[in-house]
């Protein structure tokens, strides 16, 4: 039984009770004037239940009570020794900060809660959204000068969330490096602090903004966990404290790590948004609630944006020696075998035959497309499929006209040396011209060539942080300006160009979080695309985001390490996201293209349950011979599994089935591909399918099959 009203008030404790269909979420105002948490768990209907926040006493001169009490935004000031959401300098140098209640707002699904510093007006508001159909809490805060004179940021979180009092929880995370994105941690809470972080100036590759807390007993199905995602792509933190009063916190937002914002009177700082739930489900159903809320209300065009198309690149098969004759040939193939989106990589502009030059010249090779890109266009276009285009925008080679034109537009310290990577600098995207340059490149290239995708590519990480035109005590407003211009630029071009869609790439997934996934439609999760290793960061990619978005390719083989594994099992791989093919098409084989083009055909079948129905991982690749991903539409009407063998031994058959999230009372036609299941009846009941399982045929290594189960 839910709550009329999703966001409930007690006036007469002063507590407020936040409610979704999985969960809820209270705080209070204690009789100091200080917000205090409540609770967060599973969802409570009656706001009456919950008490107003309990006086704290001092323990001792060493343990004072703030040190108790859970306070829902604590500033930095008076005895304070944990983590705060946030700590500024004003300008005397005054630090001590202690914010409290001032009045809040309910309009709806949305509150705010005005907050002051007891002394001055620093002013904060906090934001807390609550989707009530999804599961999901939003927070976020805004920070405002309201004195005379400046002060400076130098810490500012969106939220702190806590735990129930107890000890026992563990943490899960995700973790990784370039080709191994995505690797799951899950590990013990002890006291101290955990931190998670990008201090790269991207999202990066080696932690991703997401974390899931369970209560030490959860599992895939079953237990309760708490998860939370930050949306934002530049430098972000995540600490998980747990302190000696049995308290486990969480805190989030920019990360403090040579942060210095510096707020004029009347100028304000809005923090990134933290998304977080709660579930009794375990760990699937936390991901089925993610990726059921990113679908519907982050990705642009939420509910009503399109199934991803089958795209072919042509990267893997060319790298950068793409030419107009090359690139129409890949295009009649792919074709053939179906694909519906044609992107041309990296290689088409400037002086660019490899990656030591060209970057940030942004017209046409003239060499390798004398007539420029329309008579490609219009070649894939005639074929019946999108044109994309990757581009770098973000990034100049020191050997480029750019670059040569405005060396001053990269990032750095005067007269320090400018780190190169990948023989490439990082253009300062906080400048505003650099800014509009690079929204102008773009929007021409929308224009005149009617692209309809950006592959929007970032292949290094900052260095040389400096900003000297920001002038004395600026220049580290970088971290966060930086990111809101991309933002911006990407909010801008899809504005002006209504059928234009994104892709966000660094390197593989050095740039996936909630706060890109509000302008771009899918997301390249890895440089590795053999399809193993591909298995394992899939399904912990999938932990936090939605399979629509992820793009998988099938390429060739031998792969980056070595491995070569049939074709038909890298397609049931890459059917599990948003399929694409990377492979060189010149080198297949009639039966490649007969292979692939019936693979196409089944993956359009059941691409809708795919990319928009519940994920089941049935069965991990870390722990098990066979792979076993289950998508059960949202009607329910259609169940597909994927079942991948690796490594078959000692003769033994593949475990056994149990699909989950089946009618047990209907009945389900049974169809396997290449006829590999053992059971031959053409229908099975639900409850049979669910309780007595399926058993594949899959033998030796890298055999793969699909099973699809559509309701009767
Ligand atoms: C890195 C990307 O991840 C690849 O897919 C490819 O686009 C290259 N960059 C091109 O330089």
């Amino acid at each position: 039984m839910l709550p009329a009203q999703p966001i409930q008030y007690s006036e007469s404790r002063k507590v407020f009770l936040l409610t979704t269909r999985d969960s809820s979420y209270a705080f209070g105002v204690a009789a100091d004037g200080a917000p205090r948490h409540l609770y967060w768990g599973a969802p409570l209907w009656r706001i009456d239940d919950l008490p107003a926040p309990a006086p704290r006493h001092d323990i001792s001169s060493f343990d004072p009570r703030q040190m108790l009490e859970n306070e829902e935004f604590p500033g930095w000031g008076g005895p304070r020794y944990y983590e705060p959401a946030l700590k500024i300098t004003r300008q005397d140098g005054n630090r001590d900060l202690v914010l409290h209640y001032v009045s809040h707002r309910i309009d709806g699904n949305n509150l705010e809660v005005a907050l002051k510093d007891i002394r001055d007006d620093v002013e904060v508001t906090l934001h807390y959204r609550v989707y009530p159909d999804y599961g999901i809490l939003r927070r976020s805060a805004t920070i405002r000068n309201g004195l005379a004179q400046p002060f400076t940021i130098e810490s500012a979180q969106s939220a702190a969330w806590y735990l129930p009092p107890g000890d026992g929880y563990q943490l899960t995370y995700l973790s990784g490096r370039w080709v191994a994105e995505q690797q799951i941690n899950h590990e013990p809470i002890h006291e101290g602090e955990k931190v998670l972080e990008s201090r790269k100036g991207h999202t990066s590759h080696n932690f991703n903004p997401w974390f899931a807390i369970d209560d030490g007993n959860a599992s895939e199905e079953h237990g309760r966990v708490w998860f939370g995602a930050l949306a934002w792509s530049g430098n972000w933190r995540i600490t998980v404290e747990q302190t000696p009063y049995q308290q486990v916190r969480v805190t989030g937002g920019f990360n403090s790590f040579d942060f210095a914002y510096p707020l004029q009177p009347g100028e304000s700082l809005e923090t990134p948004a933290f998304y977080a739930g709660f579930t009794g489900g375990g760990f699937g159903a936390a991901s089925r609630l993610l990726h059921c809320f990113e679908r519907e209300q982050i990705l642009p065009g939420g509910a009503q944006s399109r199934l991803r198309p089958v795209l072919y690149n042509s990267w893997e098969a060319t790298t950068f020696h793409v030419d107009e004759a090359g690139q129409m040939a890949l295009a009649d193939k792919a074709a053939r075998l179906g694909a519906e989106l044609f992107v041309m990589d990296d290689g088409w502009f400037g002086a660019r035959s490899n990656d030591h030059a060209g970057l940030g010249d942004w017209y046409v090779n003239p060499q390798k497309f004398p007539r420029g890109l329309k008579p490609l266009i219009d070649h894939v276009n005639g074929l019946g499929m999108d044109f994309g285009l990757w581009v770098e925008p973000e990034m100049v080679n020191p050997n480029s006209d750019l670059y040569r034109n405005h060396p001053d537009w990269v990032l750095h310290f005067p007269g320090r040396p400018e780190s190169e990577l990948r023989n490439q600098l990082v253009l300062n995207l906080a400048r505003p011209d650099v800014k509009e340059y690079i929204f102008g490149v773009l929007d021409k290239l929308a224009t005149d060539d009617h692209i309809r995708y950006f592959k929007w590519d970032m292949n290094r990480s900052f260095s040389e942080p400096g900003w000297p035109e920001a002038g004395p005590g600026n220049e580290r407003k970088l971290w966060v300006d930086y990111v809101r211009n991309l933002y911006d630029i990407m909010d801008r071009l899809r504005a002006r160009h209504p059928r234009l869609e994104i892709e966000s790439c660094s390197g593989g997934g050095g740039r996936v979080d909630l706060g890109i996934l509000q302008r771009v439609d899918e997301v390249w999760p890895s440089d590795n695309t053999e399809a193993f290793d591909r298995l394992r960061i899939q399904e912990r990619f999938t932990e936090a985001y939605t399979p629509k978005i992820m793009s998988a390719w099938v390429t060739d083989v031998p792969n980056m390490n070595g491995r070569s594994t049939p074709l038909e099992f890298r397609f049931l791989t890459a059917m599990q996201g948003a399929l694409g093919i990377g492979a060189n098409l010149n080198k297949w084989t009639e039966q490649d293209f007969a292979t692939a083009t019936r693979l196409i055909a089944l993956y359009k079948r059941i691409r809708p349950t795919v990319q928009t129905g519940d994920l089941y991982r049935l069965a991990s690749p870390r722990t098990a011979d066979t792979t076993v991903n289950e998508y059960v539409s949202p009607d329910a009407k259609q169940a597909v599994i994927f079942a991948l063998r690796h490594s078959q031994q000692y003769n033994t058959a593949a475990p056994a089935i149990f699909p989950r999230g089946l009618d047990e009372r209907a009945m389900y036609g049974v169809e396997a591909l290449d006829g590999k299941l053992a059971e031959k009846q053409p229908q099975l009941s639900g409850a049979y399918l669910m309780h007595a399982g399926l058993n594949v045929l899959l033998r030796g290594d890298y055999d793969a099959t699909a099973i699809i189960l559509d309701r009767q």
